[in-house]
């Protein structure tokens, strides 16, 4: 029943509340001098001001076109951020996978939207009617789980490795949705295939190619897409690129792509974008028109500008310099205090910004429970891993942390892990 002062507000926006960051922000905003791993900001000194500035220059200066980045732009997007994003996108998939690929994905399937987010929100509310399903890794990328159940969809949990979704696994849960009668509620499998935020795994590019060929042989009833979230590609710090799942969907009939600038150039530009299957487009768009009409077409003339400026790759090579420090940093500290301590892993992540790090079983790491309690009062602050579960299928596992290293020095990296590993002593 609705507690009577909770009426004026709808079911939806209920459901919303007590979100963790707000909740993690708001313990880490009470201890100034805590060391926050749970942040999933970027590092500051290394926002690209110098390179911003002057794009934002040269769009300003001259007149007309300065008046158009100043109006409303088109609901999908501005055709020259478009097509470079396609061009670059494409001549990455052709290098990396060393055989020529015709692609037909036309410009009129790339979407622009504020931040990848909002792009993963409008999917999940053009895709899914109260009840549907979407199946993810567990763990996967919290927001994205919320985003779904604000909308009354529902997440299933698959089994993960090293190597991030396995397909066998994929394949039996398939298989029991189906022995349940519940097949045709499932629109979309969901993945993050570099460097997963929260596991840090990379999907091997065979196994991407599995995952499709899993999705295009159970869309019986109807079709099931393949959301590939690419938000980290860009941070990769070992190992060589592998082609995205687009490559072995050229013509997009089951992916779908998800791109973003935040973590490869600034979430304060915040573009995000898609490749989308043909049929999409349309309702994808009215459902936008109903929001905002159209990403702010300032920050995507600035974007562009950098893009054609060639100015966005060796931006990244300078990001992976930073973030691999910080990674190495976050792995020795982990293995210096940690090896060796039953019932501890946690994976190697070649890019990205998190790792995941699994603790012995009597400790819950939850939100209300007591080790987060003393980890914080003993100043360092990480996203329980229980945020990051399904709503069905694989069990959560609430001995789980999500680590970040996207923010912190490498030397507050090594503190924080230090007094963490304490606490995990502590509670033996
Ligand atoms: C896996 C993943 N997808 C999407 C996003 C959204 O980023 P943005 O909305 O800033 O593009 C994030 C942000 O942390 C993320 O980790």
């Amino acid at each position: 029943m609705t507690d009577a002062s909770q009426q004026h507000i709808s079911k939806r926006a209920r459901q919303a509340a007590g979100q963790p960051i707000s909740e993690l922000m708001g313990m880490a905003l009470s201890n100034p001098n805590i060391i926050s791993l749970a942040a999933g900001f970027v590092d500051n000194q290394s926002l690209p001001t110098e390179i911003t500035r002057n794009a934002a220059a040269k769009v300003l200066a001259d007149g007309d076109g300065s008046q158009v980045a100043l109006q409303y732009g088109s609901n999908h997007g501005d055709n020259q951020l478009r097509s470079e994003i396609l061009r670059q996108s494409i001549a990455m998939n052709q290098d990396t996978a060393g055989e020529p690929v015709k692609y037909n994905t036309k410009l009129d399937q790339v979407f622009i939207t504020p931040g990848s987010n909002q792009l993963l929100f409008l999917l999940a509310d053009t895709m899914l009617d109260p009840g549907d399903i979407v199946l993810c890794a567990s763990p996967s990328y919290f927001v994205f789980i919320g985003a779904i159940r604000n909308i009354g969809g529902q997440t299933y949990g698959v089994a993960t490795d090293q190597c991030g979704i396995i397909p066998e696994s994929l394949e039996a849960a398939l298989q029991q949705l189906d022995a349940e009668g519940n097949l045709s509620k499932v629109k979309a499998i969901y993945t993050v295939p570099y460097f997963d935020n929260p596991g840090g795994t990379t999907l091997p590019a065979a196994r991407g190619k599995q995952i499709l060929e899993i999705a295009k042989r159970w869309s019986r009833k109807q079709k099931i897409y393949v959301i590939a979230d690419e938000a980290y590609r860009m941070l990769r710090y070992q190992g060589d690129d592998t082609p995205s799942i687009h490559h072995w969907d050229p013509e997009l009939q089951h992916t779908i792509v998800v791109g973003t600038f935040s973590k490869s150039f600034s979430p304060g530009i915040r573009v995000g974008w898609g490749f989308i299957p043909r049929e999409l487009i349309g309702p994808l768009g009215d459902q936008k028109s109903n929001i905002d009409f159209g990403a702010p077409l300032l920050a995507q003339k600035i974007m562009a500008t950098v893009l054609d400026d060639g100015c966005w790759l060796s931006h990244v090579e300078k990001l992976r310099v930073v973030y691999s420090e910080r990674r190495n940093a976050m792995l020795n500290a982990l293995s210096e205090h940690l090896e060796g301590i039953e019932g501890c892993y946690w994976h190697k992540a070649n890019g990205g910004l998190c790792i995941w790090l699994t603790l012995p079983k009597h400790i819950n790491t939850g939100m209300h429970g007591d080790f987060i309690k003393s980890a914080v009062e003993a100043g360092v602050i990480y996203v329980p891993g229980q945020y990051c579960f399904a709503s069905q299928g694989e069990p959560a596992n609430h001995s789980t942390i999500r680590l970040t290293f996207g923010v912190q020095s490498a030397e507050r990296i090594e503190e924080g892990v230090r007094i963490l590993s304490e606490q995990v002593k502590g509670w033996q």
